[in-house]
């Protein structure tokens, strides 16, 4: 079929053939459809949706868009985890040295922040030295050597999702259960891994607002995950309040480097042995307490490895902001939280996000919480503390935090349910 008579198909709700998907993506992948005709189709499969077998085909494409990473024997099961995004979700970085140091390899191949939640990358490279890009041969050596990688998705893994991920930001089309599951499997299942958990976030800081959304695309990408023989396994996690009490990037390394030394804040602690239990059952290590291993240092000693094997130097000091701010309590009360879109807003504002693709961002900039949900407060009490090299910024974030995260009430507190 022409890809006019596939954009037709989808806006007439026809279910779309096996060969209809690989031939009008590859065709978009060799540059001979045009944007606006992905643009029309990506609208169409917005609107009517597409079939488990319709989106297991789509991804099938977008992974033979380009190539499959060859990991190879690497010594230990690989099993990697990917979040749907949210703010202070700094797991990735005590994660991956932990369940190395449990004995997996994993491979995390990871992204850039855009808009008001955080990427992975963006939060490592406020590490002096530490460097993105690696080649498949140095993925490889680090992963039988040390256990861990996180680095950037190389060039070669599904490249139609870049483009195609570029165009559904600018219309309008991002949110499409398909599209999401699709883009993100896609990747994962380039990538080479043996297993995957998946930590899909819930709440006003999250892609997915409501759990019936999240469960959607949970379901969604398990069975994708099914469809290829990869056995993955999800979790719906919270994501109204900001993970730990960091949110940006040097901030969010600290706060990192404080539960890989076993302390840091529990919800934090709690989330990171939650998913490496996950990934250690799928990679079929049982008889290691991921607790005892991280308290043990050895996911520590781990993390001084994976940095520096990137270039990182895990002992320099990190970058501080020029200018830090501290909000404080206008009234006595019980700190009732902050709301994670606000604080990943704020946060992005001051600096630590970016608004362009190519857009740089600031290593220290970002948002420290000083108290936590249930905490007592008195007014004049310091609750937040907004950091960046630009005051310029300040402003627009005070105003944000103060209309929408400073619930001071002598209430109850709210507490905020982990599942
Ligand atoms: N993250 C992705 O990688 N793809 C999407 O479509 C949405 C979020």
């Amino acid at each position: 079929s022409s890809a006019v008579e596939v954009i037709a198909a989808k806006r007439d709700r026809h279910e779309l053939t096996p060969g209809q998907i690989e031939g009008v993506l590859g065709a978009y992948t060799r540059g001979e459809v045009a944007e606006e005709q992905m643009a029309a189709l990506a609208m169409a499969i917005l609107l009517n949706g597409m079939t488990a077998a319709e989106t297991a085909h789509w991804t099938q494409a977008m992974i033979g868009s380009g190539e499959v990473l060859d990991l190879g024997d690497v010594g230990r099961p690989l099993v990697d985890k990917h979040s749907t995004g949210g703010v202070g979700d700094k797991i990735t970085l005590p994660l991956a040295p932990l369940v190395a140091a449990c004995g997996a390899a994993v491979p995390q191949l990871s992204g850039r922040g855009l808009g008001h939640t955080g990427g992975t990358l963006d939060k490592l490279e406020a590490i002096p030295g530490w460097r993105a890009s690696l080649s498949t041969d140095e993925i490889r050596t680090q992963l039988a050597e040390v256990g861990a990688v996180v680095c950037a998705t190389t060039p070669t893994l599904a490249p139609a999702d870049r483009r195609l991920y570029a165009l559904r930001d600018v219309t309008g089309t991002v949110e499409s259960v398909p599209l999401i599951a699709s883009s993100i499997m896609s990747k994962k299942l380039a990538e080479g891994t043996g297993g995957l958990v998946l930590d899909v976030k819930v709440g006003s800081g999250a892609f997915m607002k409501t759990r019936e959304r999240a469960g959607e695309l949970a379901g969604a990408m398990t069975a994708i995950g099914a469809a290829h023989g990869l056995p993955t396994t999800a979790l719906l996690t919270g994501m109204s309040r900001p993970l730990g009490r960091c949110v940006g990037n040097a901030l969010e390394v600290a706060e990192s480097v404080e539960v890989l030394r076993g302390g840091g804040p529990g919800d934090v602690v709690a989330l990171t042995v939650t998913l490496a239990r996950e990934m250690l059952a799928l990679a079929g290590i049982t008889g290691t307490d991921p607790a005892a291993v991280l308290a043990s240092g050895a996911a520590y000693d781990v993390w001084e490895r994976m940095i520096a094997a990137q270039g990182g130097d895990p002992a320099a000091p990190l970058p501080v902001a020029r200018h830090v701010e501290t909000l404080t309590a206008d009234r006595s009360g019980i700190f009732a939280g902050a709301d994670a879109l606000a604080v990943g807003t704020a946060a992005w504002r001051l600096g630590a996000g970016r608004a362009r693709k190519e857009d740089p961002v600031q290593a220290a900039a970002g948002v420290r919480m000083l108290a936590v949900p249930g905490d007592e407060v008195r007014a004049g009490d310091p609750l937040l503390e907004l950091h960046t090299d630009t005051p310029e910024r300040l402003p627009g974030a005070r105003q944000l935090l103060t209309a929408t995260a400073l619930p001071v009430a002598a209430g109850p507190p709210v507490f905020e349910e982990l599942v």
